[in-house]
C-alpha cells in the first residue's frame, strides 16, 4: 500500500516544494507518494520560486516541474501524513480540520528530527544563504522520514 505525504508552508512556493522533492528522492516511488500544498493562494499554478529550484539543483534534485497548489479539506482524507513547516501553518491546517483522525496526521516537519530548531524559518524575503540552510534543515528531517518509511 501506498503511503501519501504532504508537505505544506504558506507560499508553496520555498519550502514544502523544496520538503517534496527532498523527501521523494529518499523514498521508492511505487511505497511513498509525495505532494506539497500551501495555505494561501498567492501562487497557484506557478513554479517554485528560483532560488528553491537552484538550491534543490545543486544538490542534483530537479523541483522545476512542480506547480504551487492550495491546500483544501479533501487533503485531510487524500493524505495520510501532513508535515507543515511553521507552527502558523499548523494552526491554519487545524483550523479546517474536521475530526480527530484529521488533526492526528498534521505534524510539524522538525518534530521528526533531532534539531533543537522546530520550525522551518521561511527564506521567501531574504537571500539564498536562507535558502541553503532551509535546504539542509529540511532535508535532515526528510532523511528521518524516509528510513522510516523505508523499513515498516
Ligand atoms: P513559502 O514562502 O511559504 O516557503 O512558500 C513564501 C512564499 C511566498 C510568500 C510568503 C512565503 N508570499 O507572501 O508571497
Amino acid at each position: 500500500m501506498t503511503t501519501k505525504v504532504l508537505m505544506v508552508c504558506l507560499g508553496n512556493i520555498c519550502r514544502s516544494p523544496l520538503a517534496e522533492g527532498i523527501l521523494q528522492n529518499k523514498v521508492n516511488a511505487d511505497l511513498v507518494f509525495v505532494d506539497s500544498a500551501g495555505t494561501a493562494g498567492y501562487h497557484i499554478g506557478n513554479q517554485p520560486d528560483k532560488r528553491s529550484i537552484l538550491v534543490a539543483q545543486k544538490y542534483g534534485i530537479d523541483i522545476s516541474a512542480q506547480r504551487c497548489r492550495k491546500f483544501n479539506v479533501q487533503d485531510f482524507t487524500d493524505f495520510d501524513r501532513i508535515y507543515v513547516m511553521d507552527k502558523s501553518n499548523y494552526e491554519n491546517i487545524i483550523a479546517q480540520s474536521e475530526k480527530e483522525s484529521d488533526q492526528a496526521k498534521v505534524e510539524l516537519l522538525l518534530s521528526t528530527g533531532d534539531s533543537n530548531i522546530k520550525e522551518v524559518p521561511d527564506p521567501y524575503y531574504g537571500g539564498a544563504d536562507g535558502f541553503e540552510s532551509v535546504f539542509h534543515l529540511i532535508n535532515n528531517a526528510c532523511e528521518c522520514i524516509a528510513i522510516n518509511l523505508n523499513t515498516k
